[in-house]
């Protein structure tokens, strides 16, 4: 039985990891979060102080890499480590890291391996340039920088609430509001939203301008920028173009 592939390209916070989550759900196919990958790299170089100008050493860490993914938690080395793998400080420096080559060739046929029937889901930058070349739908989802930074503090604020902060209650009760939660979302995404923009066009930056796989659409990439739209809007779009694909 061949293995349909549906490849799901884009920067960071363009959405793609929960569209591929659940055109994967709808198709009942498996998932592959390289992106996931980079980052528990990058971690374990990171806990192991692995100097990040030592090629082979960051060359046999990803060779060795012990790393199991188990519904949406990630155990690396034999412990849950899934808040960590998704910091913004370990993603920036898997940025920095899949940038070498070597750590690149190290990763690919772990990433081919998750190619298995039914079907597979692939978000990261290179599916569907280097990865699953011949994947018969390759998607490349996309908004501005601004935009994905609007949504990225909206959801790291939602986090720091659940989490319990509680500076931003003390600076709408000293104006006289009552704090709800909607306000006090609101002045945390306002406050973040500078710093988390900056970070976004940092690893746009990175992502675009190295030389080994470069984020970038393939050719036969179909482009859909997705500010408008909800993520269960750009999931049916997917959906109608993989029953034109099978067609
Ligand atoms: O999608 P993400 O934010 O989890 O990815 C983290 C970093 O890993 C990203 O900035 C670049 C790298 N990456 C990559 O080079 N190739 C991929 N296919 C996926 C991620």
């Amino acid at each position: 039985m061949s293995v349909s592939i549906v490849t799901i390209d884009g920067p960071v916070a363009s959405g793609k990891g929960t569209v591929a989550r659940q055109v994967a759900e709808a198709l009942g196919f498996h998932l592959l979060d390289s992106g996931a990958i980079y980052r528990a790299h990058a971690l374990a170089c990171l806990s192991r102080k692995i100097d990040f100008n030592e090629i082979s050493s960051l060359e046999r860490q990803a060779k060795a890499l012990s790393l199991k993914f188990l519904g949406e938690s990630i155990w690396l080395d034999g412990v849950e480590a899934t808040a960590e793998v998704r910091s913004e400080a370990v993603g920036m420096a898997a940025s920095t890291l899949s940038a070498i080559p070597q750590v690149r060739a190290a990763l690919l046929q772990r990433q081919r391996d998750f190619a298995v029937a039914p079907g597979l889901v692939a978000d990261g930058r290179d599916m569907g340039t280097i990865v699953f070349p011949s994947a018969p739908l390759k998607i490349y989802l996309t908004a501005t920088a601004q935009v994905r930074a609007e949504r990225r503090a909206g959801q790291i604020a939602k986090q720091r609430l659940a989490a319990g902060e509680s500076l931003s209650a003390k600076q709408l009760i000293e104006k006289g509001k009552p704090p709800t939660i909607e306000g006090l979302l609101e002045t945390i995404r306002a406050q973040i939203q500078p710093d988390v923009e900056a970070q976004i066009r940092r690893r746009d930056s990175q992502d675009k301008s190295r030389t080994i796989a470069p984020l970038k659409p393939a050719l036969d990439a179909i482009v859909i920028d997705n500010a408008e739209h909800s993520p269960s809007e750009t999931v049916a779009v997917v959906l109608s173009l993989w029953k034109l694909r099978l067609k």
